[in-house]
C-alpha cells in the first residue's frame, strides 16, 4: 500500500517537472513515465468502481416484496406478498438479512444506517462513480419498509417469519411456504435497542433525502423522533419481548448503545441540542464513555457512536466546556478502537490478525467486523486529514495516511489480495465463492423454472450439490476465511460462505472513495500522456 502511495507521489512530481519547458526535463519525465507504467503493470490494482457498482446490486438480490420494473437482479421475483396479512398489517417489502427469508428488524435497520452513513460521508464519491441513485434506492427500500412497520407511535413490527421454521426449509423466496408470522414491540413488550436502531436508520436516511426529497425526509424524521421517544420511555431489550429472535439476533450489548446512537443521529438530523444533551448526560451511565471495544456490529454500536461523537467534537464550535469534556471522553474511546485495529494499543488490547493480515475477531462471519473497521478507519483518517492532527496510540503517533493505507489493505484483502487469491466479494474478479450459503442463489431461478420447489425438496436436490450456485449473488460479502486465511467454498459451511446485508453496507462508501482516488491517479496518467505526445 505504501508503495502505491509512493508511486502516486512520483507521478505527481514528474508532472510538476514536465511543466518546466526544458526539452531535457521533458525527456527525463517521459522515461520516468515509461518506467512508472512498467511498475504499475506489476502492482495489483483493483477496479474499485466495479466493486462499488456490484456492492449495490447485492441489495436488489435481498429484496423482499413486489419488485419494481427497474429491478436489475433478474433471477429474483416477487416474494413475501402476504407478509403481515395474518396480523392485519401491511409488512410487504424490506430485506432478507442473509441466506434465509426472515426479515429481522435489528440487522436490517443497522444495514440502512450504514448505507446512509456511507452516502453522508461519500456522497460526492458515490455520485462520481455513477451510483448515487442506486445507493439511495437501496436505502429507500429499507426505510419504506420501516414506515410500514411503525404502525403507531409505540408499535414497531420487529420481525417477519422466524429462524427455526425458516431454516427447516431450503426454498426460493418466491416459493416460500414457511410461517410468515409477524412479531412486534410495544409499550408492554419494549425493545429499546430495536426502536433505537430503527430511529438511527431513519434519522440518518432523513439527512440523505433532505435536498432531493424533502417531504420524504421530513416523514422519516418524524418516525425517527417517535421511535426514539418510544424506545427511551419504555426501556427493555427487544429479545425479551420477541423470543423467537433470541438464537439469531439477540441483543448482547443491550439497548443503551442504540439509544445513544439514535440520539446522535437525531442531533445530526435536527440540530436540536436536546439530543446532544442526551448523549452528554447519559454518557457515563449508558456506557458511552465507559466501554472501550474493538468491534463494531449490528449489535454493538459503541465504537460507531464514539466516532460520531468525535466528529461532532472536532467539527463543531459552539459546545460548552462540560460538553467538550464529555465528548473528549468519547473520543478517547474511539481512539482506542482505531489504535486497536491498527495493532498499536498495548499487547492484549489489539485486534488479532490472520497471517495474511486480515483483522480477525471471530470465526463466524468475521468479514462483518473487517467491513465496519474499514469504514470507521477511513472516516477517522479523513477527520485527521481535515484537522491536520495525528493520532497518539500507545505504540506511537499515527498519521491519516497510515490509517487509510491500512483500511485499504483490508479492502484489498477482501477483493483478492490474500493467500487464497479469492475475492470474498461475490462476482468480483476471476476467483470468488461459488457456493454461497443462500437459498435463492443456490436454486434455479424462478424466472427460468417456475415449477414449485417444496420445503425439503430444496435440501434434497439443491443444497448438497457440488456444482456452483446457478445464480451469482453479485456484491455479497461472505463470512470469509478462518484465522489461518483458509476458506472452504461449501454451501454447508455457513460460517464462511453466508453473506449478510450489513457486511456489504459499510463498504459502499469505502469503495467509492477508493474508486475516486484511482480515477484521480488515472487522471494524472492522462496528463502525462498528453505531455508525452507533445
Ligand atoms: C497499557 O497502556 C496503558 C494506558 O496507556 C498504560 O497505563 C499501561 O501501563 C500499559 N500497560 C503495559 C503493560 O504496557
Ligand atoms: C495465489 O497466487 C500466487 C501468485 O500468483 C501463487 O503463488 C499462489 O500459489 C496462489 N495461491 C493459491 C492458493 O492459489
Amino acid at each position: 500500500m505504501v508503495k502505491e502511495e509512493e508511486k502516486n507521489n512520483h507521478l505527481h512530481n514528474s508532472t510538476k517537472v514536465s511543466k518546466i519547458s526544458n526539452p531535457i526535463f521533458s525527456q527525463c519525465s517521459l522515461l520516468l513515465f515509461l518506467f512508472q507504467i512498467f511498475i504499475l503493470a506489476k502492482v495489483e490494482a483493483f477496479n474499485y468502481g466495479d466493486a462499488l457498482t456490484k456492492s449495490l446490486l447485492y441489495f436488489e438480490s435481498q429484496r423482499s416484496g413486489r419488485l419494481p420494473y427497474n429491478q436489475r437482479v433478474t433471477w429474483r421475483d416477487h416474494s413475501g406478498l402476504t407478509d403481515g396479512l395474518e396480523q392485519g398489517v401491511d409488512l410487504v417489502g424490506g430485506y432478507y438479512d442473509a441466506g434465509d427469508h426472515v426479515k429481522f428488524g435489528l440487522p436490517m435497520a443497522f444495514t440502512v444506517t450504514m448505507l446512509s452513513w456511507s452516502v453522508l460521508e461519500f456522497r460526492q464519491e458515490i455520485a462520481a462513480g455513477g451510483e448515487l441513485r442506486h445507493a439511495m434506492e437501496a436505502i429507500k427500500w429499507g426505510t419504506d419498509y420501516f414506515i410500514k412497520a411503525h404502525t403507531s407511535p409505540n408499535v414497531l413490527w420487529a420481525e417477519v417469519g422466524d429462524g427455526d421454521t425458516d431454516h427447516y426449509c431450503w426454498q426460493r423466496p418466491e416459493d416460500m411456504t414457511t410461517s410468515r408470522q409477524a412479531y412486534k414491540i410495544d409499550e408492554n413488550n419494549p425493545g429499546s435497542d430495536l426502536a433505537g436502531e430503527t430511529a438511527a436508520a431513519m434519522a440518518a436516511a432523513s439527512i440523505v433525502f433532505k435536498s432531493t426529497n424533502p417531504h420524504y425526509s421530513h416523514l422519516l424524521l418524524q418516525h425517527a423522533q417517535q421511535l426514539f421517544e418510544f424506545g427511551d420511555k419504555y426501556r427493555g431489550k427487544y429479545d425479551g419481548s420477541v423470543g423467537v429472535v433470541k438464537s439469531y439476533y439477540a441483543s448482547v450489548s443491550g439497548y443503551m448503545d442504540e439509544l445513544l446512537w439514535a440520539a446522535l443521529w437525531l442531533y445530526k438530523a435536527t440540530d436540536n441540542r436536546v439530543y446532544l444533551n442526551y448523549v452528554i448526560d447519559k454518557a457515563n451511565c449508558f456506557g458511552g464513555t465507559g466501554w472501550a471495544i474493538s468491534e463494531f456490529s449490528w449489535d454493538v454500536k459503541y465504537a460507531g457512536l464514539q466516532l460520531l461523537a468525535t466528529k461532532i467534537l472536532m467539527e463543531e464550535k459552539h459546545i460548552d466546556h462540560h460538553g467538550r469534556t464529555i465528548l473528549e471522553q468519547y473520543r478517547s474511546k474511539a481512539e482506542y478502537y482505531i489504535c486497536s485495529s491498527l495493532n498499536k494499543n498495548n499487547a492484549t488490547n489489539n485486534v488479532e490478525r490472520t497471517p495474511g493480515g486480515l483483522l480477525y475477531i471471530r470465526q463466524w462471519n468475521n468479514m462483518q467486523y473487517v467491513s465496519t473497521a474499514s469504514f470507521l478507519l477511513t472516516i477517522y483518517s479523513d477527520l485527521l486529514k481535515s484537522s491536520g492532527l495525528k493520532l497518539s496510540c500507545h505504540a506511537g503517533m499515527v498519521d491519516h495516511d497510515e490509517i487509510f493505507s491500512f483500511a485499504k489493505s483490508q479492502v484489498d484483502y477482501i477483493l483478492g489480495s490474500n493467500p487464497m487469491n479469492m475475492s470474498y466479494l461475490v462476482g468480483f474478479g476471476p476467483n470468488f465463492p461459488q457456493r454461497v450459503h443462500h437459498r435463492g442463489a443456490s436454486i434455479v431461478s424462478f424466472r427460468e423454472s417456475k415449477g414449485f420447489i417444496g420445503c425439503t425438496q430444496g435440501y434434497d436436490y439443491w443444497y448438497g450439490r457440488d456444482e456452483p450456485n446457478p445464480n451469482v449473488l453479485v456484491g455479497a460479502l461472505v463470512g470469509g476465511p478462518d484465522c489461518q486465511d483458509n476458506f472452504g467454498d461449501q454451501r454447508q459451511n455457513y460460517m464462511q460462505t453466508e453473506a449478510c446485508t450489513y457486511n456489504t453496507a459499510p463498504l459502499v462508501g469505502v469503495f467509492a472513495k477508493l474508486s475516486q482516488l484511482e480515477d484521480q491517479n488515472l487522471g494524472s496518467h492522462q496528463s502525462l500522456d498528453l505531455i508525452a505526445s507533445y
